[in-house]
């Protein structure tokens, strides 16, 4: 399949997308929207692939929104079009993503890299939400994920001042998982994700899905949906096998079942 937005590849287990709009800093319009859910679906409906990696390019992951596509559009427009709800359907990919992040991660983009399932920076990385800067605010869950991430106050600070914030402080307040030189950042992440690939495919997606969980409910909630997925895992040949291979001192082979 090809795409107009978007290079996509594999990798052995591990699918790896480069958003490709180098003109205009990998903006996200409808098209690439279109283009990373019929990509990631893709994915997620084939059994050859485990985790995947998304990422920009060297200068940018995504500088946010298409601003020249937003610029003329008004309020019954975007309301009735429910303009940008389509990207919630990013966040219900199955399998994991890792957001490998080089370069601006701003608006959109940040909102973006919040929708994987965690970020790794390379040592260049800037992240912001400056729409505030435009007139107007936050669209993409940057006020409610960034807020989740890195707590009131420099959330609040970030999406008020409309500032970005550098790689290190990213890491600092828990935005992003690791920060590793902007040269290695790529082969970083796919080992990462080759990593994840290695272990039992249920296990992974039912992980993710407990983690996930966690900003959606209540502790108490949180925990049994915990318990329950952690009981069901014993129906799985991958749990009998991962533990036996523990025991016998050997590695584990996965069926993914
Ligand atoms: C459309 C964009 C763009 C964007 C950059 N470009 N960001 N086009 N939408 N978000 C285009 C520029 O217009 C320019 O095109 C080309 O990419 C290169 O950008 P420059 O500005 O020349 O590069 P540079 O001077 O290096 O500055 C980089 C930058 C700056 C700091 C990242 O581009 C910038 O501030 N971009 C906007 C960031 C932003 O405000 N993002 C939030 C968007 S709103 P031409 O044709 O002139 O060469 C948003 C809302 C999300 O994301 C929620 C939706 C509901």
């Amino acid at each position: 399949m090809s795409y107009e937005t978007i290079l996509v590849e594999t990798r052995g287990k591990v699918g790896l997308v480069t958003l490709n709009r180098p003109k205009a800093l990998n903006a996200l319009n409808a098209q690439v929207l279109a283009d990373l859910l019929a990509a990631f679906r893709a994915f997620d409906a084939d059994p050859a692939i485990a985790a995947s990696v998304l990422t920009g390019s060297e200068k940018a992951f995504a500088a946010g929104a298409d601003i020249k596509e937003m610029q003329s559009r008004d309020y019954v427009d975007m309301y009735v079009a429910d303009a940008f709800a389509g990207w919630d359907d990013f966040a219900r990919i199955r399998k994991p993503i890792i957001a490998a992040v080089a370069g601006y991660a701003l608006g959109g983009g940040c909102e973006l890299a919040m929708m994987c399932d965690f970020i790794i920076a390379g040592d260049n990385a800037k992240f912001g939400q400056p729409e505030i800067t435009l007139g107007v605010m936050p669209g993409m869950g940057g006020s409610q994920r960034l807020t989740r991430f890195v707590g009131k106050s420099k959330a609040m600070d970030m999406v008020l001042t409309g500032r970005m914030m550098d790689a290190a402080e990213a890491e600092r307040c828990g935005l992003v998982s690791r920060v590793v030189p902007a040269d290695d950042l790529m082969a970083e992440a796919l080992t990462a994700a080759s990593r994840i690939a290695e272990f039992s495919l249920p296990a992974v997606m039912m992980a993710k899905e407990a983690v996930d969980r966690a900003y959606e409910t209540t502790l108490s909630e949180g925990l049994r949906f915990e318990r329950r997925l952690f009981h069901s895992m014993f129906a799985l040949e991958d749990q009998k096998e991962g533990m036996a291979a523990f025991v016998e001192k050997r590695p584990a082979r996965f069926l993914d079942r």
